[in-house]
């Protein structure tokens, strides 16, 4: 079986992040977003993954040519010289899709995190034998979605409407498709959009079906959002594997603490924490709904909470980093600094407070 990740777009909402790196490989849960999506496509037996892409190709498959192997799966890039949508690319890679078995194949967006029920899925689309699978979610703000609105019982899909300004339903597009090879017959080369040109369409014959997704689903492209997806992803590795999760006197509800990180005494660190390869937090440091990236330093009594400590950055000793604060890659805050949502561009450092949400260039 095939898949296609849908890898394009500049990544603006997750900057400063996506300065340093592509959107899928933003370290989330202290590995990049996309190798928890190849992971669970190589799971259920996909043996190729083709990443559609519209810039910086040899970053991502010099990155993921490691994983070629460890994983044992093929990765391909179908670059495309202008950005062709969300349906333009599958009609780019069209021949990297098509193959003699005639089996679907599926297509991720890159920014969706979930437990990925894709066995659940197959499942699915053989039983309604309709030309293409959806999954659903449901959520609180469906306008900033595609929503959907489906025949309870049987899934099938009445209609599809993306980013309504009035509301409609609250189930809305999970961004995770399997799709027939036929689906490609529909879709030209050209920007397209699969959920404005290509859904709707197939809704209106009575081929798009709709499954609702089981456990937890986010779009991890903004950082309040991808602050909330670590606790919803922590919570889901309680349930299913906790031996995963850091215990102690000085473990709060829910951490990730990489083999390799460095944590020092009398620290107070959770819930929904990820520590990354090579931190070192220093002693009496308290930690709290916050992802510290790789190689990041933190140092004797800081306080950081609902923030992103990018890529080895360093926070100083009694520094007070908080709500929404995200430090690019190589930011050093000094000590005794307070950070209220400052946005920090990569290799700058910080001698002075931030006292109110701010981009620092
Ligand atoms: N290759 C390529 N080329 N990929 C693209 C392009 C392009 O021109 N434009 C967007 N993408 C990729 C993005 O990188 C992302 O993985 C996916 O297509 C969806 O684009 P987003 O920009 O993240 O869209 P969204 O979040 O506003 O809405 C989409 O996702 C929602 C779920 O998170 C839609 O599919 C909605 O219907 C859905 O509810
Ligand atoms: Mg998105």
């Amino acid at each position: 079986m095939k898949a296609l990740i849908l890898v394009g777009g500049f990544g603006t909402r997750l900057r400063p992040l996506t300065l340093s790196v592509p959107k899928p490989l933003v370290d989330f849960a202290n590995k990049p977003m996309i190798l928890h999506q190849i992971e669970a496509l190589k799971a259920i037996g996909v043996s190729e993954v083709v990443l559609a892409i519209n810039y910086q190709p040899e970053i991502m498959l010099n990155f993921l040519k490691d994983f070629e192997s460890k994983l044992g799966i093929k990765i391909t890039c179908s670059q495309e010289t202008e950005p062709l949508g969300t349906a333009g690319p599958l009609a780019l890679a069209r021949d990297k899709l098509l193959d003699d078995s005639g089996e679907p194949f599926f297509v991720l967006n890159s920014d969706v995190i979930s437990e990925y029920p894709l066995k659940e899925m197959i499942e699915f689309h053989k039983a309604h034998g309709g030309e293409a699978s959806i999954m659903v979610t449901k959520v609180d703000e469906p306008s900033k979605y595609g929503v959907v609105i489906m025949e309870e019982s049987t899934g099938r899909v009445e209609k599809f409407v993306e980013k309504p300004k009035l509301f409609v339903g609250n189930k809305i597009n999970a961004g995770i498709y399997l799709l027939n090879p036929s689906v490609l017959d529909r879709i030209q080369l050209r920007p397209t959009s699969i959920e404005k040109e290509v859904f709707p369409k197939i809704a209106a014959e009575n081929q798009l079906y709709a499954m609702v997704l089981p456990g937890f689903w986010m779009d991890i492209g903004q950082p309040r959002d991808y602050i909330t997806g670590l606790r919803l992803y922590l919570d889901s590795t309680r349930k299913k594997s906790s031996e995963k999760l850091a215990t102690g006197p000085h473990i709060i509800g829910n951490v990730l603490v990489h083999e390799t990180a460095k944590i020092g005494e009398g620290c107070l660190i959770g819930p929904d924490v990820a520590i990354g390869p090579g931190c070192v937090v220093e002693s009496g440091v308290r930690l709290s709904r916050c992802t510290v990236m790789r190689g990041v330093r933190i140092k004797k009594h800081a306080c950081i909470s609902s923030s992103i400590i990018g890529w080895h950055s360093t926070v100083g000793q009694w520094a007070r980093v908080e709500n929404m604060t995200i430090l690019g890659e190589d930011v050093h805050v000094g000590d005794e600094i307070y950070s209220n949502g400052g946005v920090v561009l990569p290799h700058k450092e910080i001698k002075s407070s931030i006292w109110k949400p701010e981009i620092v260039m």
